[in-house]
């Protein structure tokens, strides 16, 4: 009796251990299969990290695996895998059959080998090992620089810019510049001295302050690497609001001069200052109403010239067609005297501003100033040690409208001149930037220039 209960006990507690079995077997095998997708984490440490692999069937022989389990027994090895990764190479020392791809993981996300994300500037492929591969290009935003920047005591604070997140430094360099380093010939132009005689200038200076109304606000030349013109509209517009006295403010067309100032000049993929003085002075422009700017995303490309001028005598000149922009109420044309250069001297040029108005200034763009958001510039070494591709720079031209003063946190005075950049008015100081002054940072200082308007005294007596 006590012999037949133990039997059928036995018994029973094998049945039990039997089905068991068989429901477990039932669900590993019907499972999907691990690397139906490709192998997830190909690199990963499993059955090394447990340290043993097990002959046979052993369904206990596992190792948890991302969010489930993966086995090292031999039985993982048929069709439909549940092996676990490094089971081929630590247990059989083979490599994984053909057939079990391998994929990239991002954000937990499984990707396929050949596909593709942009990293800012540099596309990333998913390639067959498994892998992530990235494009190598320094790009425009790099946050290395905006990092070491502000950790730095440069003076001055680096920001991130969505307008130029994605693109890389050299495609800046290329469609956010775009004035052509003048030649030797033009670099020896004759200086103009300005008389300094016993002159007191104020230690903070700013040309919208004495000139009220007549000072224009920075530009965007957008990827249009077109400075050279937005720059010498810029001092045009003021220099002829100053002079005729506010009694006309054109805010004068960038795009005037890049679709018809192209003569050696190349619109949006750069020009030269002499060359858009010199069609200012021959030539004459309308305003930027009557020719908007409409190169912004263009690239480089060019635009046909949509405004022309005759001769009315007397060197003025009028239009010979209608506005581009058919609501604009006038297609007057302003003219320029001949620009003058300034000597590399610091206080002859505050002396050009204060008394004239604002200049235009050559300047050399480092990988850093794209990045700059407040304080007083200066190129930083924190690129010192990087390869020379991190390192690109470019000429541009800017507008230079004041200067000040800057008490440092270590007691040092910082000089800077105040200048206008054409990168939109969310670029920088509200689309202004400061500048050291006095020690030719970015060679700022090196050519600078003025002009007077074509201004007469009808212009004077009669407009607005
Ligand atoms: C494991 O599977 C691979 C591919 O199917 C096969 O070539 C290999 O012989 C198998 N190894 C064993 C020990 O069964
Ligand atoms: C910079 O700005 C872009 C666009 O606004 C954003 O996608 C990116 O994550 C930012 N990068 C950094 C480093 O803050």
């Amino acid at each position: 009796m006590r012999l037949l209960f133990f039997a059928s006990l036995l018994l029973c507690i094998g049945v039990i251990k039997d089905i068991t079995a068989r429901r477990s077997r039932t669900r590993r095998e019907l499972a999907p299969g691990l690397h139906t997708l490709g192998i997830r984490d190909p690199g990963g440490s499993y059955c090394q990290k447990k340290g043993s692999c097990c002959p046979e069937r052993d369904d206990a022989c596992t190792v948890p695996y991302l969010d489930t389990i993966c086995y090292c027994d031999l039985f993982c090895n048929r069709t439909v895998s549940d092996c676990c990764p490094d089971f081929w190479g630590f247990c059989l020392n083979i490599s994984p059959p053909e057939g079990i791809q391998k994929v990239c993981i991002k954000n937990g996300q499984i990707y396929p080998s050949g596909a593709t994300y942009q990293d800012n500037c540099n596309r990333c492929t998913c390639n067959t090992d498994g892998k992530w591969q990235c494009e190598q290009n320094p790009c425009l935003i790099n946050p290395r620089i905006i990092d070491a920047v502000n950790r730095g005591s440069y003076g001055w604070n680096a920001g991130n810019y969505s307008q130029f997140w994605g693109m890389t430094l050299d495609e800046g360099i290329q469609y956010r510049l775009g004035t052509t380093k003048p030649s030797s010939s033009v670099m020896n132009m004759n200086e103009m001295h300005v008389n300094m005689d016993n002159d007191v200038l104020p230690t903070y200076f700013n040309a919208a302050d004495k000139w009220p109304g007549m000072i224009h606000e920075p530009l965007d030349q957008g990827n249009c690497a077109g400075s050279w013109a937005f720059s010498t509209a810029g001092v045009a517009s003021d220099r002829l609001s100053i002079q005729s006295m506010g009694h006309m403010t054109p805010a004068l067309s960038p795009q005037n001069l890049i679709s018809c100032d192209t003569k050696n000049q190349h619109g949006c993929r750069g020009g030269r200052v002499d060359g858009a003085w010199w069609y200012l002075r021959r030539r004459g422009i309308v305003t930027e109403e009557c020719y908007p700017f409409s190169s912004q995303n263009t690239n480089g490309a060019s635009t046909p010239c949509m405004m022309h001028s005759r001769s009315m005598g007397r060197g003025k000149r009028q239009a010979t067609a209608h506005c581009p922009n058919p609501y604009a109420s006038s297609n007057e044309i302003y003219q320029s005297t001949p620009a003058y250069r300034l000597p590399s001297n610091e206080k002859e040029i505050m002396k050009e501003i204060f008394e004239n108005g604002p200049v235009q200034a050559i300047m050399e763009v480092h990988e850093d100033f794209f990045m700059y958001k407040t304080g007083v510039y200066r190129h930083t070494p924190v690129m010192a040690g990087e390869p020379e591709s991190f390192r690109h720079h470019g000429t541009h031209s800017v507008r230079v409208i004041g200067w000040g003063e800057e008490l440092a946190p270590n007691g040092q005075i910082h000089k800077y001149w105040l200048a206008a950049n054409s990168w939109g008015k969310d670029w920088g100081e509200q689309g202004y930037f400061r500048i050291a002054r006095g020690e030719n940072e970015c060679e700022i200082e090196t050519f600078v220039v003025g002009v007077w308007g074509r201004v007469s005294m009808e212009d004077v007596a009669h407009r607005k």
